[in-house]
């Protein structure tokens, strides 16, 4: 696992935006595992900011996203489709048809999360997967557990990720509970991870990250036995190291 460790939010999502944009220089055709959150809104500033300056060409990129809200239509604000719509695919050129997200809205949940499972397969896999991390070690909306998922599913959310994310809700109680979810083999077998982390608050979470053991409580730890992980975090997330 290599750490980059930037000194505030805006460098490191601008040192984000720069692998990514590595990434689609090298392979047009790149597939992207997207994230969303308040983490990642900076790196796809930076990378609104590139594509406006001819730094970089999407028309061949397909991107997943790692989750979205059980229950929630495109159209509202709180979702994640709404959210990758109007932070980021509206300002740039990657093909409608290339834009994946899990439908919350899906009258058969379970059959969705096989679809999107096999769509991500029959794209021939995840060439670079970006990820946040939640204060208790989620990744994508793996929450601590004794089990994880290992494809894609329904998941129910902790009380702590309801109420960490109710800052992006009216009130607390209009944050679903569930949530389809990537699994964690879904995200152990894309081929490059990049995880961003700021702030005091997820300091916890990466110090177990990297700490030397594997435990489901903390999925974040599963990480470790990937080949290909890049934690590129601020001086707060990194204060616990
Ligand atoms: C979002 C996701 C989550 C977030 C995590 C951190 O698609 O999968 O794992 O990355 O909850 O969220 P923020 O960045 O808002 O602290």
């Amino acid at each position: 696992m290599r750490i980059i460790i930037e000194n505030n939010y805006q460098e490191m999502s601008k040192k984000a935006a720069l692998m990514l944009a590595s990434q689609v220089t090298l392979k047009p055709e790149s597939v992207l595992g997207l994230a969303t959150g308040s983490t990642p809104l900076g790196m796809y500033q930076e990378l609104i900011e590139m594509y406006k300056h001819d730094e970089i060409d999407f028309s061949e990129v397909s991107t997943f996203n790692l989750d979205e809200y059980y229950g929630l239509s495109p159209q509202n604000k709180a979702s994640y489709h709404y959210y990758m719509h109007h932070n980021f695919f509206k300002e740039v050129n990657i093909a409608p048809e290339n834009i994946h997200l899990p439908d919350g809205n899906a009258k058969d949940i379970l059959k969705e999360c096989q679809a999107y499972e096999k769509l991500i397969d029959h794209s021939g896999g995840i060439d670079l997967q970006v990820l946040g991390i939640g204060a208790n070690g989620h990744i994508g909306f793996n929450e601590p557990a004794s089990k994880l998922n290992v494809k894609t599913n329904l998941v129910e959310l902790t009380e702590e990720t309801i109420a960490d994310n109710s800052r992006f809700f009216a009130k607390k109680e209009d944050v679903p509970r569930k949530a389809i979810s990537v699994g964690m083999a879904t995200i152990l077998k894309t081929n490059r991870i990049i995880l961003l982390a700021s702030g005091k608050n997820k300091a916890r979470a990466i110090k177990e990250t990297v700490s030397d053991y594997v435990c489901t409580e903390i999925p974040s730890t599963l990480l470790q036995t990937h080949p290909q992980v890049t934690l590129i975090i601020d001086k707060g997330a990194a204060s616990l190291l």
